[in-house]
């Protein structure tokens, strides 16, 4: 038994950004982390080995498509589906050993195991109690289940996004049941290395949240790419034998009845909090109705002591949100100010092209009655975006109506996830749309899009 300044449970990127930063600020710190291996959903079995398949797929599709109209002749390359699967495994494990060597080199004790909290001030891992000033809960979040719809990530047929990352084969045909970011990512993968994708989506639209030029550009670029989708439909349920799966949903304009025919289904239809086994109903702590821990500002539970972040509570479920309070809460345990700015958090899905938003959204500000204004510019207009046959998508920038200030931004197009950044520095710096539009920007790159949407807010952009 040890005792703690800190204890954080789960080592995913809020718990284990958290224990650095709680290091460094000179707390004694512990992590509680019951996998092999360090990183969460996040490294292991999220963001990054699905990031190092996009990647692969990404360069098969340029390949297949666009090399020989550069002059680049030969055959396309064949896919070794085992080869991939070990890349993106390496790719992992570089990771995961990434995180184990810094949790040493600053200092903070792993403890292999899942956690309890048998009372305030006590985390139990194993047969081990150990005490801690504070607690804070990063346990993350698991996929949801859909009812009539049996998941067997081992069986290779009906899949979760882990199993997805794992199929024994490239499956002939693959349904996809949820447009959400999920099931573009990895029906992306699969369309590029053969597969016959169809998403089906319960709402009329791809990727709920997104304004609809967003939607819809984004779903034609896809379809482009070969994923067919089927909206308005909900999944009533799979049928699924050792080889094959059908998938039975219903119209909503008609309640019309469907069958779809599969060699793998991947279930993508959201994920939920993750905090099973904790004890924390027990001790008190509050949730929301949805299954979140109820935190206040200082991401602390209503029990003292205890504190939470991440997927496990309110917000979006990214990676970098359970970062920004991971870090923040360290600096409020440490006697500090931590604060995080939920107005400016991006968004990315990882497509080809990206797609990514920060702030709000035309249809959110309508609702709000804001007056605003929009610039858009097309990647048609930017030479380099043409030079790697990616002119398809725009930039979208929304500023307020009478003071020109960055409220919102998406990009669909090449290095989006990148590109948004330069927006959500500009946001938090209370920018204007005139101030990016004033700042030089490198030519030939892709950023002079977003310039030049800045400049579609005043007296026009120069390319269109
Ligand atoms: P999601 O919430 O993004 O999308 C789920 C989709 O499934 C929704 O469009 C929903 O309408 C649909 N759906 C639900 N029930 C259905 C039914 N019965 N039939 C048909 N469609 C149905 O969830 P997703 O993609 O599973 O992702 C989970 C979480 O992980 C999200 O919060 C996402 O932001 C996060 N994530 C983020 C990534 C990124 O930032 N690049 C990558 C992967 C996940």
């Amino acid at each position: 038994m040890a005792s703690y300044d800190v204890i954080i449970i789960g080592a995913g990127p809020g718990g284990y950004v958290s224990a650095i930063r709680c290091a460094q600020l000179g707390l004694k710190t512990a992590i509680v982390e019951g996998r092999e291996t360090l990183g969460g959903t996040c490294l292991n079995v999220g963001c990054i080995p699905s990031k190092a398949l996009l990647n692969a797929t990404h360069h098969l599709h340029e390949a297949e498509h666009n090399f020989a109209a550069m002059g680049l002749k030969g055959k396309s390359p064949s896919v070794d589906w085992k080869q991939m699967k070990a890349y993106k495994d390496d790719v992992v494990g570089q990771n995961t050993g990434g995180v184990e060597f810094l949790m040493k080199k600053n200092k903070i004790d792993w403890l292999k195991g899942w956690a309890s909290i048998p009372a305030v001030g006590k985390v139990k891992v194993g047969e081990e109690t150990h005490d801690a000033k504070n607690i804070v809960v990063a346990s993350g979040s698991v996929p949801t289940s859909l009812p009539g719809v049996e998941v067997d990530n081992d069986g290779g047929i009906v899949v979760d996004s882990t199993g997805a990352l794992e199929l024994p084969k490239v499956p002939k045909k693959l349904v996809v049941i949820g447009a959400g970011v999920i099931g573009l990512e990895l029906g992306s993968v699969y369309a590029r290395l053969g597969s016959e994708v169809t998403v089906v989506e319960f709402m009329d639209f791809i990727t709920p949240g997104m304004d609809a030029d967003v939607q819809r550009t984004f779903k034609k670029l896809l379809e482009k790419q070969g994923l067919k989708f089927v909206l308005g439909a909900a999944v009533s349920g799979v049928e699924a034998s050792k080889t094959k799966a059908k998938v039975n949903y219903k119209l909503k304009k008609d309640d019309s009845e469907h069958t779809l025919d599969a060699d793998a289904v991947l279930v993508a239809t959201g994920r939920k909090p993750f905090t099973d086994g904790l004890g924390l109903a027990e001790l008190g702590v509050a949730f929301t109705p949805r299954g979140q821990i109820q935190t206040d500002a200082h991401w602390a539970t209503n029990v003292p002591g205890i504190y939470a972040i991440g997927d496990a509570i309110v917000g979006p479920m990214l990676a970098h949100k359970a970062e920004d309070e991971g870090m923040a809460v360290a600096e409020v345990l440490a006697g500090k100010h931590g604060h995080v700015n939920y107005d400016v958090i991006p968004g990315v899905v990882y497509t080809s092209p990206e797609v990514a938003t920060v702030g709000k959204t035309e249809a959110q500000l309508k609702e709000e009655g804001r007056k605003f204004k929009i610039g858009k510019f097309s990647f048609m207009g930017n030479a380099r975006a043409k030079a790697v046959f990616q002119g398809d998508g725009f930039v979208k920038l929304i500023a307020d109506a009478e003071t020109d200030r960055l409220l919102g931004a998406a990009i669909i197009g090449p290095g989006a996830g990148d590109l948004i950044h330069e927006i959500c520095v500009g946001m938090e710096f209370g920018a204007s749309a005139q101030d990016i539009a004033l700042t030089c920007h490198a030519h030939p790159t892709y950023s002079e899009a977003v310039r030049e949407a800045a400049l579609a807010c005043g007296d026009g952009p120069i390319h269109a």
